[in-house]
């Protein structure tokens, strides 16, 4: 079922073989890629292959991708519920334009930040640390704060904090004289409203990924990704990736993790569901108390009115709605690539392959026959992730587990769409918290298992360099 290309590098005189043009490469979600206009809407369009019915429902799913919430009580119970705590009104205010968002240094300009921390404690009881062990929660919250630091809350009612990042730049020196600066952030929380954090705090900042595709990841079968597994490094190249398993509250089983930087939800669904709840406090019938983060500690957040009604299946946002929510995010078709056959696009893919990328971001998947998922079924795709966890190296560590993954390991984020960032979001920020300024940055975090690659990257001519370059940015 799975593909296709070798997981180790290739000798050099295959180099030239694999700058080969591969048929179908240039439609990264197989059927599903679009060829609308490469403008700021870019990331927005439905599937290419979806029935004229089904746009309706797209639609409808875009507006409520949209839709401002407000607080309860309200003339509006088709939006009010917001809070007590929240990070942003709107799931649009973070994945901006269906793309990614930005790191903000200072608030409150940060105020609607897409980039928050999540909070958490090493477990402290038996119970706790033998349902981390089972798999049944993935990390223990602050017992004040929660699992997320939410920097907003209705009127009348304290946000819990601020956070604050400053950067230390340090220079890289590349084989051809090139200097390059990184930007190494340090997060502090400032005006915290609640009291002390626990003493073991561990924080993870997390920055909102682009949307494309997700139907596409989710469909890709477990096979597939257990195939490319290789934990003990059995195969010799120094790249170990594992599956984060991770627990799927409607399956009430262990699943594979494919979504979020550390890969701890299993689904597009409970994701959804857990972003309602925490990025803007709206309850749902999978995830019911009307308060979100909101912690026994913090008596006066859980005073606040709720936005419980009947309209909503008595929460404060119907089953149907969170439906609507998923169906169109599933569906966020990746862009056709115009520019997939040129001759230095081509170049810079051997050298992708060459310096090793590809035995992380992994080109390409099929996905299986699915009549329930009408677009997602029987596609060649190619995302290139392998949605496995990597020791990423210290310098990309937040040491803060989540569900198997250790403090070190991150996700190997997919790269469709990415040479499209500019053009949507108008910033190059990448990596889990947006540190990288631009494509090459990004790849001189990358350390642990990516130490090779990153070195191969630092040693190549500058033509090259560039042609690696101009690849990304064809993706
Ligand atoms: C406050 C900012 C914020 C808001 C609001 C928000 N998100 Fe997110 N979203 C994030 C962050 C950050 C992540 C990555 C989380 C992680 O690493 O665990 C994420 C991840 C996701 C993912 C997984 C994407 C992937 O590639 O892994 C989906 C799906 C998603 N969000 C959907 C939604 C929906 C639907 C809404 C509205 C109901 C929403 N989000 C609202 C910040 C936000
Ligand atoms: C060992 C696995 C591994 C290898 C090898 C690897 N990567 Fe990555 N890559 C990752 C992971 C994991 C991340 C996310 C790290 C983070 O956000 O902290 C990432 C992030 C990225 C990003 C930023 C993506 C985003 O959405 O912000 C780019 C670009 C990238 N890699 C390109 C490359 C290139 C080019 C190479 C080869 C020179 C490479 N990677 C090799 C695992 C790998």
């Amino acid at each position: 079922m799975l593909a296709l290309l070798s997981t180790s590098a290739p000798a050099a005189e295959e180099v030239d073989q694999l700058a080969i043009y591969t048929p179908g490469e240039e439609r990264p979600g197989g059927e599903t890629s679009h060829r609308k206009p490469r403008d700021r809407h870019v990331f927005s369009q439905p599937s290419a292959n979806m029935s004229f019915a089904d746009r309706l429902s797209f639609g409808l799913g875009d507006s409520l991708f949209d839709k401002i919430w407000v607080p309860s009580p309200s003339s509006t119970t088709a939006s009010d519920g917001l809070g007590p705590l929240y990070n942003a009104r709107s799931c649009d205010q973070c994945h901006q334009r269906d793309g990614r968002g930005q790191p903000k240094a200072n608030w409150p300009e940060a105020l609607a930040t897409s980039l928050f921390l999540r909070l958490s404690i090493p477990p402290q009881t038996d119970t706790q640390r033998q349902q981390l062990k089972r798999g049944r929660i993935g990390a223990i919250p602050d017992p004040t704060y929660g699992i997320q630091l939410q920097n907003r809350a209705i009127n009348g009612l304290d946000a819990e904090g601020h956070m604050q990042i400053t950067y230390t730049e340090s220079q890289v020196s590349l084989a051809d004289g090139t200097q390059v600066s990184l930007r190494k952030p340090t997060y502090h929380i400032s005006e915290l409203k609640y009291g002390p954090l626990h003493s073991q705090i561990m924080l993870s900042p997390r920055l909102a990924p682009p949307m494309l595709g997700l139907g596409l990841l989710e469909a890709i079968p477990d096979s597939a990704i257990m195939a490319l597994s290789d934990p003990d490094d059995l195969n010799g190249d120094g790249i170990s990736g594992r599956p984060n398993w991770v627990w799927d509250q409607q399956q009430e089983q262990l699943a594979i993790g494919r979504f979020g930087w550390k890969a701890g939800n299993p689904s597009v669904l409970q994701q959804t569901v857990s972003a309602l709840s925490h990025d803007i406090g709206i309850g749902t019938p999978y995830q019911p108390s009307p308060y979100g983060d909101c912690t026994v500690r913090q008596t006066a957040c859980l005073a606040q009115p709720e936005g419980n009604t009947p309209q909503q299946d008595n929460s404060e946002a119907s089953a149907e709605l969170v439906e609507l929510l998923v169906f169109y995010s599933r569906n966020l078709a990746p862009p056709v690539r115009p520019d997939a056959q040129q001759p230095e696009v081509l170049r810079g893919k051997a050298i992708f392959q060459r310096s090793g990328c590809s035995n992380c971001h992994q080109p390409s998947f099929e996905t299986p026959n699915e009549p329930n998922l009408a677009e997602q079924s029987a596609q060649q795709i190619w995302p290139y992730t392998d949605l496995l966890l990597h020791d990423m190296g210290e310098g990309l560590a937040d040491h803060r587990p989540e569900y198997s993954a250790t403090g070190r390991e991150w996700k190997t984020p997919p790269l469709w769409g990415i040479g499209l960032t500019n053009t949507v979001n108008g910033h190059q920020y990448f990596l889990h918290d947006g540190r990288a300024r631009t494509l090459l940055e990004a790849i001189l975090w990358h350390g642990g298992e990516a130490a090779n690659a990153r070195q191969k990257v630092i040693n190549l001519a500058t033509s090259e360099r560039h042609a690696l370059i101009t690849f990304l940015e064809s993706l």
